[in-house]
């Protein structure tokens, strides 16, 4: 189902009992981290805020700011139209089972014409409520740097961008969808990079090295022209999580929302440059990259990782126009210790990628990525086993897929382990292995965020195989069989539950 606005989104989680509405007035600037992250924090997720006065520098905003809206499994599953993730993943594993691709190529080459096949694609339409408000800069680029929270000329200064921690280094945009296109084949991108606001019209990308759109700007750099890049917030909440979806580089996050939504994205084209955003978003700002400006400091900035992440050389994005709906909502979230709303937005691609993975590798029962290990550092996953050294095969292959590639810790357990379970997981990792023997140290690529690593962007791995062992493993004694209860003795112990609690006995 698709959603004609943010705002239509917020109402479906008041109806459900999802949303809290905060009617004083509170901070953009820390108070609101504060009250987000207690609902975050709160068992499976709390609720979504809707803070309808949001301040900047004490002044109300004329905008409310929603947070915590992706925060729970219930909530994740309703911004993409659905009562739950596994009705996401088995409609896109259908779709692709019509004919199943014998290669990991052919696997995306088929997702995309999947998607294509739904009626998915985006279409062009001439204006829509994103450009009900227009401000466009001119040349008058000094009335906009000047221009403070009180003004009322609408910069980056005014909207009620949030300051998540006390040492970020400023205002962040923290759910902004980053439209850009290769220069070369004219693919677009959408990829969810955060925004630090430097002035009213002047803001950092932080696109990291192994994202789309850092590749998209490398090309820009390497011929020294002006890179056309648009940000949107908001809009069919679909978006928003396509941004976040670590889909191959070359196929359109419009494809996928459109599949999503059930309705194809309708787009219109940006008022300063040759970009394209959807018609329905809140706010829209346009501008563009220099590549002949050196790049500038971005960060700190208090991160997924639990710790900031910080400061590093980065791209200064210059903006051309501020578009918006006039009743604008702008929609945030907050990143740092978790558990945070980003477990459930990332668990969502885990779960709708499965299938793509279980193309590849068959023997995948499935995969979880817990919270503690923050999106990539710690998978899970559980595999039908069948033949010696199957779970470092599943290991190699996974990370050699895609953003997979960050992942520091795999564990791989048998198929009837509940990877979603954490404590059941480190159980049978604990019981089933040798660390030595069990043990697989490898490098690759590291996430950009990562402190730990000795050099940026570059580290170790760690694969454990805590399956059962079978012969070929070098494991040479027998296996004990795993304490089960007798199924009899089971049924007529819940039966004598079942009366007990009839009779209150
Ligand atoms: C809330 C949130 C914030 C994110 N911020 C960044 C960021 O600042 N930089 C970045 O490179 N990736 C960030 N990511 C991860 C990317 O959005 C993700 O890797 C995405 O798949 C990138 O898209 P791409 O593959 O099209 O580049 C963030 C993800 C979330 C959920």
């Amino acid at each position: 189902m698709a959603y004609d606005s943010f705002a239509g989104f917020l109402r479906a989680l008041e109806s459900a009992g999802e949303l809290i509405r905060v009617s004083q007035p509170l901070a953009t600037e820390l108070e609101i981290t504060e009250m987000a992250d207690r609902q975050m924090k709160s068992p499976g997720g709390g609720k979504a805020l809707l803070i309808e006065k949001p301040t900047i520098n004490g002044q109300i905003s004329p905008f409310p700011v929603a947070v915590n809206t992706f925060g729970s499994h219930r909530r994740m599953a309703m911004s993409l139209g659905a009562e739950s993730m596994d009705e996401v993943a088995q409609g896109l594993e259908s779709l692709m089972k019509a004919k199943p691709p014998t290669g990991f190529r052919e696997t995306i080459k088929l997702l995309g014409t999947a998607l294509e096949l739904r009626h998915a694609r985006p279409k062009i339409v001439k204006t829509g409520p994103c450009q009900e408000v227009v401000h466009r800069f001119g040349d008058d680029f000094a009335k906009w740097k000047s221009a403070d929270s009180s003004s009322t000329v609408p910069t980056l200064l005014n909207l009620p961008i949030l300051k998540t921690w006390p040492l970020d280094a400023g205002r962040f945009i923290t759910l902004p969808c980053v439209v850009t296109k290769d220069p070369d084949t004219g693919e677009r991108n959408l990829g969810m990079y955060r925004i630090q606001i430097y002035d009213g019209q002047t803001t950092g990308m932080h696109w990291q090295l192994h994202k789309v759109a850092a590749r998209h700007g490398k090309r820009y750099y390497e011929t020294g022209q002006k890179m056309p890049v648009t940000i949107f917030v908001g809009g069919d909440p679909a978006y928003t999580f396509c941004a976040t979806a670590p889909l191959p580089d070359g196929l359109d996050e419009f494809l996928l929302a459109g599949y999503l939504r059930k309705k194809s994205v309708e787009l219109v084209k940006c008022l300063t440059n040759d970009l394209e955003v959807p018609s329905d978003a809140d706010f829209v700002i346009e501008g563009y990259i220099d590549p002949k400006e050196p790049l500038r400091a971005e960060g700190p900035f208090g991160d997924h990782t639990g710790y900031y992440s910080l400061a590093d050389l980065y791209p200064v994005f210059h903006v051309t126009a501020i578009t918006h709906r006039k009743d604008a909502v702008y929609p945030a979230t907050i990143v740092g210790i978790p558990p945070m709303e980003d477990f459930y937005i990332g668990g969502a691609s885990v779960k709708l990628f499965l299938p793509v993975f279980r193309m590849n590798f068959p023997e995948i029962v499935d995969i979880a990525l817990p919270a503690e290990g923050v999106f990539h550092n710690l998978v899970f996953v559980s595999i039908k086993k069948t033949y010696p050294m199957q779970a470092y095969k599943v290991m190699h292959g996974l990370w050699g897929m895609g953003q997979m590639m960050f992942a520091k810790y795999i564990v791989v357990v048998d198929a009837w382990v509940n990877v979603h379970n954490t404590s059941e997981t480190l159980f049978h990792l604990c019981a089933n292995t040798d660390p030595q023997r069990d043990s697989l140290f490898t490098k690759g690529p590291a996430d950009a965020l990562d402190h730990a690593t000795s050099e940026f962007a570059i580290g170790g791995k760690l694969g454990i195989d805590a399956t059962r062992k079978l012969p070929g493993e070098g494991f040479k004694r027998e296996w004990p069989p795993l304490i089960q209860m007798d199924s009899d003795v089971k049924a007529k112990i819940d039966l004598l539950e079942t009366l007990a609690s009839k009779t209150g006995s």
